[in-house]
């Protein structure tokens, strides 16, 4: 499964991919206004950090728009991947996209139906989101299983991208699921990393080679 930033902040990106565990990074409107600075020199430093895809999304909510802003954010550079709300008018545009060769993330889905359909019109990646449907009491995990069987069923070739993380477990659970891809914030990034008992463990080995007193 792939590790992808869920930030549009280059600090945090930047740190990610020296880690050497990141293979791409998600961005939206409200990750992209957190930053407060200017939306495209942002966009482009991004991709030029980032070794994967990059997603970049369109704020029309209509066709023509969709596929106007698709096409210029798909310029931006080579690994810049659109993303498409997941709207009649937003299938009308991953239909229009991918058939221009344009790679689409088609977000905000929030069914299997939905998973079903955007598949259909063409969408490189589909991005459920977990979280959300956890904070209303709907199992987020049901959702990444279902589309991770339908499209392993039905033989499409959307690649599942677990979205709205908020744990290391959403990372685990969606991992054993068979999603493609999981997107996080860098704060569950590092909590993937952490275990009490490296760090009880470090300390005890360092605090016996400190008695030992030799060196390597
Ligand atoms: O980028 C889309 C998604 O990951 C947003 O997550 O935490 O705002 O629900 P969240």
């Amino acid at each position: 499964m792939k590790i992808f930033l869920d930030t549009a902040n280059v600090g945090e990106i930047k740190e990610g991919v020296a880690l050497g565990v990141v293979d791409g990074v998600t961005t939206n409107p409200s990750l992209i206004a957190k930053e407060k600075r200017p939306f495209r020199p942002l966009i482009e430093e991004i991709c030029s950090i980032v070794p994967g895809d990059v997603s970049l999304e369109v704020v029309a909510t209509d066709f023509e728009g969709m596929v106007k802003e698709g096409e210029e954010l798909a310029q931006v550079a080579t690994n810049a991947v659109v993303k498409c709300p997941l709207t009649k008018d937003g299938l009308k545009a991953v239909k229009y996209l991918s058939g221009k060769g344009i790679r689409v993330n088609q977000t905000l889905c929030f069914s299997p139906t939905q998973a079903l359909l955007s598949a259909k019109a063409g969408a490189f990646y589909i991005s459920p989101f977990l979280g959300r449907l956890d904070d209303i009491a709907h199992v987020g995990m049901d959702l990444i299983r279902d589309i991770c069987e339908i499209y392993r069923v039905q033989g499409y070739r959307t690649q599942v991208l677990a979205a709205s993380i908020r744990n290391p477990l959403h990372v685990v659970d969606a991992a054993k699921a068979g999603a493609h891809v999981a997107t996080m914030p860098f704060a569950v990034l590092e909590q993937l990393m952490k275990h009490p008992l490296t760090d009880i463990g470090l300390k005890k080995f360092l605090d016996d080679w400190a008695k030992l007193g030799e060196k390597i």
